[in-house]
């Protein structure tokens, strides 16, 4: 398994180009099944759990062609099985998401249930329960999600909890169903947006994605001629090479980014102590040489702080001026990046979902090891600090979501390797 060898203390300067959403890439992705005409899509990141995604849609006899620009057509019209085995599933939880296509356009799926992962037990209840309450016939048995739908039927929803991918599952489901469905509590995120914004691209009618409560009026199908569509910029990377600036010191300009996505992450950053200026698509920080100020944060569901950015924003902290407070509300175990900050030398305490950082003037470098993709990035951003070569191992996590890190984080002056195993 190769491992990040990188030397800490270089301040990050330059300037960067955001890639594609990988967590607006997946359900578009599966989004895709819908159609009855090829589609294309652009602006697709480079990463792990986009060749995951093409391989299961591949395995069910959908044509995938990629062309040199990355762009990828998916042709599902000889699509030949609606089948999702364990072996991809467990590697890649979002594999849940061509649920919804299947069950809507095909009436059918048999897709493994995900399982949890590292950082929680990550339920998929809601999911299921929206999709049964549209008339689908739902079975779990050995490990496995069956379920069958003459055809679903729009109809009035409420989830208790805010689910990203729960609301995109429901939301692509009920794009083919027969007559209105209506998703209350629904998640806000901007990849939702993106999502319900490829639907309609084809034909479908999503009405109110951002607002919390979507309408979906069914239509027949989706036959719209194949259109290119570009996934919106990753907010969760532009955030991330932010911090990395400000927890060096540096000055860096990140363009084909969204500033507008990212406004709770803004405020927490100049609250730290960074010059922010934004343009439409870019974002510059500046932090002068100055060490960070220490902030706390409460994540919580999309437009509030994401608990995606939370384990970056405890490696900040763990160098910064002062103590921060940070408060983990969405995921019940997303804390394991903190004992190995621990072994850097991070003066951390945990008390149940709260993590009391006490900031020192820097790390010292350690073997430490990635246990999930947001974890590894916050040791990526530990050891660009840290005083010494740090060797980060499993780093497979963080080829996840983050798309040649070491080759951006190199451009921007980092002393980073690969050292392939
Ligand atoms: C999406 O995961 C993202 N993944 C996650 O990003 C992100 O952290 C998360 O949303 C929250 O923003 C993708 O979009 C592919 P949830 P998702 O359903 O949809 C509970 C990353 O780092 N819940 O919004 O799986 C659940 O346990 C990844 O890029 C149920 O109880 O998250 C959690 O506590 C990590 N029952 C809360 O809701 C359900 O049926 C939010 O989970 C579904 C969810």
């Amino acid at each position: 398994m190769d491992k990040l060898h990188i030397t800490g203390g270089k301040p990050l300067c330059g300037e960067l180009r955001i890639s594609g959403a990988k967590n607006a890439a997946l359900p578009i992705l599966a989004g895709a099944l819908l159609s009855e005409a090829p589609v294309t899509i652009g602006n697709v990141p480079h990463l792990h759990d986009i060749t995951t995604t093409m391989e299961l849609l591949g395995r069910m006899g959908v044509q995938l062609v990629v062309d040199e620009k990355l762009n990828i057509e998916v042709d599902s019209s000889s699509i030949q099985n609606f089948y999702a085995p364990y072996e991809l599933v467990k590697t890649m939880r979002a594999s849940i998401l061509v649920l919804g296509p299947l069950l809507s356009r095909f009436g059918r799926a048999e897709v493994s249930l995900p399982g949890g992962c590292a950082i929680g037990t990550r339920p998929v209840n809601l999911h299921l329960q929206g999709l049964a309450a549209m008339g689908a016939d739902i079975n779990v048995r050995n490990g496995y999600i069956h379920a069958v739908a003459k055809r679903l039927k729009g109809c009035r929803l409420v989830l208790d909890q805010v689910t990203v991918t729960g609301t995109e599952n429901l939301m692509m489901a009920a794009a083919l169903a027969e007559g209105k469905t209506v998703i209350e509590n629904a998640a806000r995120e901007p990849e939702v947006i993106d999502l319900a914004n490829f639907l309609n691209q084809l034909g479908a009618q999503v009405r109110g994605a951002g607002t919390g409560i979507l309408e979906i009026e069914g239509v027949e199908s989706l036959d719209r001629p194949g259109r290119h569509y570009n996934i919106l910029p990753d907010r969760i990377e532009t955030g991330t090479y932010l911090v990395a600036a400000a927890m060096t010191g540096g000055r860096v300009k990140l363009k084909n980014a969204r500033p507008a996505l990212l406004d709770a992450v803004l405020v927490k950053l100049r609250a730290a102590g960074a010059e922010i200026r934004v343009g439409e698509n870019w974002i510059e920080l500046d932090m002068h040489g100055r060490r960070p100020c220490s902030v706390s944060i409460r994540t919580a569901p999309y437009p509030a702080f994401p608990t995606d950015m939370q384990a970056q924003f405890i490696a900040m902290n763990a160098i910064a001026e002062g103590v921060g407070i940070i408060t983990e509300t969405v995921f019940e175990n997303r804390f394991m990046h903190v004992q190995e900050m621990q072994r850097m030398g991070a003066d951390i305490k945990l008390e149940s979902n709260t993590a009391i950082v006490k900031g020192i003037p820097w790390l010292t470098a350690a073997p430490v090891m990635a246990t999930d993709l947001r974890a590894s990035a916050c040791l990526v951003l530990a050891g660009l600090v840290a005083e010494g070569k740090t060797v980060i191992e499993r780093i497979y996590h963080i080829d996840r979501g983050y798309e040649c890190i070491e080759e951006k984080l190199s451009q921007l002056g980092a002393e980073i390797r690969r050292i392939p195993h």
